[in-house]
């Protein structure tokens, strides 16, 4: 059966020392003002990982003091992004935490839906709905490996966007590498779906227990099932689980099958990152099979002291989840089980090319009222790309068209326009823009320039006579000076316009 190439391992461990230095990275607290220390752990104001938005203040207190304050940005504007910086290659959890407070007013009792972006994909929705009405607040956790020096997290507005969306919190913690590690990173994220500690009936177990301060939500178990607490030391884990997971578990004490409906969510049909966690030190011997969903997980797991972990790395589910551990004839105890994660394979979109990135936020910089959607990637995801950009697909993304005719844009043109080599449409016509036309030689795939009503002064650069694929160059009504170079008017096949500049000599006919 196909299900058996997916890579399954039980692992056994070689001690680690755990640290308990709080986790690397970068703790945000959005729309707050200035720094502060909850917890230990120092928060950061957003102000300076992002220039859109309004920081707004909760009227009535709120428990957790990160959620007090929140960043809220206009629902018109199609994208905005946190750019936060980042050590290329590394692995990163990402955690967004929501909580709206009815920041919108008493015509928004409930709060908006939209999505999150994670640099080019599209990582998911975020619907707060009902945990707002239980007075919750929402929380989204992924695992990105940071591809570059700036990571992007973006906030969109989709067609359920009815008023402001918004963010109370953003977290950036670096993971060590084994965390994981049978993902390939380079081409998916993980988004967290469900992560309990089974038979838990206390609070969360979070950091300073978790040293990546991940959230092990504890999980009601079911009548069948019983909780207790066990003592076994469980170190060397590549996921580096908490020890205190293992200080509870759902088990059996008869020899029979114990059925867990886990995930209690239904799961949309998609990969799956699962890893189940087991460890015991009780007299006798537990032995049994692990299955989801009737089909065959794991043979024969032998729950000892040290711990175990069993997981996949890319297994099918769709739909309702039951995980049942039915033991062997040579088990003297019934199955046991202390936590579980599930994460989504988020498959990456891929990002804009490097190239095209830099030179794009020049162009952003030179122009003194850029369009206000222009943050976080150029050309991903599709839905989402800047206004006036149009992208090539495939696995290098590149810019094939900048068009901002009549934007009122005012501010000058970048001479870096010219590294985006495979423009092969310029239109920028009917703006305020001055300043020189830079050497755009480089352009080799360039078929038309308009650069028509505008304020552009100096020269028609000679260089443009050299771009072989252009077709048409309109230039008319700018304050252009000087020749009009004898390459462009004689160029045969191409379409230059020059009427209402200055120049010193008239166009030949
Ligand atoms: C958001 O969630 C609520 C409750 O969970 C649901 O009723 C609603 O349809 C969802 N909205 C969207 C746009 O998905
Ligand atoms: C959410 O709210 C409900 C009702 O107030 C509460 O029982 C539940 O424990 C809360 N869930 C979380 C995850 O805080
Ligand atoms: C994952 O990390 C462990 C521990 O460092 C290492 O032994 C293993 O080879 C790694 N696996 C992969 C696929 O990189
Ligand atoms: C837990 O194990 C430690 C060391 O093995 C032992 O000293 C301690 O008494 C045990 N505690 C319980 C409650 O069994
Ligand atoms: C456990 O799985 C093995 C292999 O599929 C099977 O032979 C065995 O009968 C199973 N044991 C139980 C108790 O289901
Ligand atoms: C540029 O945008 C204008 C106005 O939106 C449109 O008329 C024109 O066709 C576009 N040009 C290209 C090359 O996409
Ligand atoms: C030029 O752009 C303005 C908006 O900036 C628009 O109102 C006007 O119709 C445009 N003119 C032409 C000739 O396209
Ligand atoms: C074009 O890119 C190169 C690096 O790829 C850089 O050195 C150069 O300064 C850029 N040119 C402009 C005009 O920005
Ligand atoms: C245009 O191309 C010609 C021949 O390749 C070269 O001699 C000339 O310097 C180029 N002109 C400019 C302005 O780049
Ligand atoms: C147009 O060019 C002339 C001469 O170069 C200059 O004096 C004038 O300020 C320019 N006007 C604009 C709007 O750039």
């Amino acid at each position: 059966m196909s299900l058996f190439l997916f890579l399954l391992l039980l692992l056994l461990f070689i001690p680690i020392s755990l640290s308990q230095a709080p986790p690397r990275g970068l703790l945000i607290n959005c729309g707050a003002q200035s720094e502060a220390q909850f917890d230990d752990r120092t928060w950061l104001p957003d102000w300076s990982f992002v220039s859109s938005g309004s920081p707004k203040t909760l009227t009535s207190p709120v428990r957790v003091p990160t959620l007090q304050t929140l960043r809220s940005f206009p629902r018109q504007v199609k994208k905005h992004c946190y750019n936060v910086p980042t050590y290329r290659g590394a692995k990163y959890l990402v955690r967004t935490t929501y909580f709206y407070g009815g920041v919108n007013g008493v015509d928004h009792p409930s709060p908006p839906v939209f999505d999150q972006i994670l640099d080019g994909t599209l990582w998911s929705v975020v619907n707060t709905t009902g945990d707002y009405a239980n007075g919750n607040s929402t929380f989204y956790e992924g695992v990105f490996m940071a591809q570059g020096k700036i990571m992007n997290l973006c906030i969109g507005s989709n067609t359920y966007t009815d008023s402001d969306p918004f963010i109370s919190s953003l977290e950036f913690l670096i993971l060590e590498d084994s965390l994981y590690n049978t993902t390939d990173f380079n081409s998916f994220g993980l988004a967290l779906f469900a992560r309990h500690s089974f038979g838990n009936s206390g609070s969360p177990i979070r950091y300073p227990d978790d040293q990546f301060d991940r959230i092990w939500v504890p999980f009601e178990q079911s009548s069948s099932a019983i909780a207790s607490t066990d003592n076994v030391s469980v170190y060397g884990f590549w996921n580096l689980p908490p020890a205190k997971i293992f200080e509870t578990h759902v088990g059996s004490e008869q020899l029979e099958s114990l059925e867990l409906r886990w995930p209690t969510a239904l799961l949309p049909s998609s990969k799956y990152y699962i890893a189940l966690y087991f460890a015991d030190n009780t007299v006798g011997s537990r032995v049994f099979n692990i299955s989801v969903n009737g089909i065959t997980y794991y043979h024969n797991l032998i729950v000892i002291p040290s711990g175990s972990v069993v997981f996949a790395s890319q297994w099918p589910l769709s739909g309702p989840t039951t995980i049942t551990l039915t033991p062997d004839a040579s088990s003297t105890r019934g199955p046991l089980i202390n936590a579980g994660e599930v994460f989504y394979l988020l498959p990456l979109k891929g990002r804009t090319s490097t190239r095209d990135v830099i030179a794009l936020e020049k162009v952003k910089q030179s122009l003194r009222n850029p369009p206000p959607d222009w943050n976080g990637d150029p050309c991903m995801p599709q839905q989402y790309s800047w206004i006036g950009i149009t992208c090539s697909e495939g696995p290098r993304i590149r810019v094939v068209t900048l068009n901002l005719t009549g934007m009122d844009l005012s501010g000058s043109l970048s001479p870096s326009v010219a590294n985006m080599t495979a423009l092969t449409n310029i239109w920028l016509g009917n703006n305020s823009l001055t300043g020189q036309i830079p050497d755009l030689s480089s352009l080799k795939m360039l078929e038309t320039l308009h650069l028509e009503d505008n304020q552009f002064s100096g020269e028609i650069p000679s260089s443009l006579g050299n771009i072989s694929s252009l077709q048409e160059v309109f230039l008319q009504n700018n304050n252009l000076t000087g020749p009009i170079p004898a390459n462009l008017i004689r160029k045969p096949g191409l379409d230059v316009r020059t009427s209402g500049n200055n120049f010193l000599s008239p166009p030949a006919s």
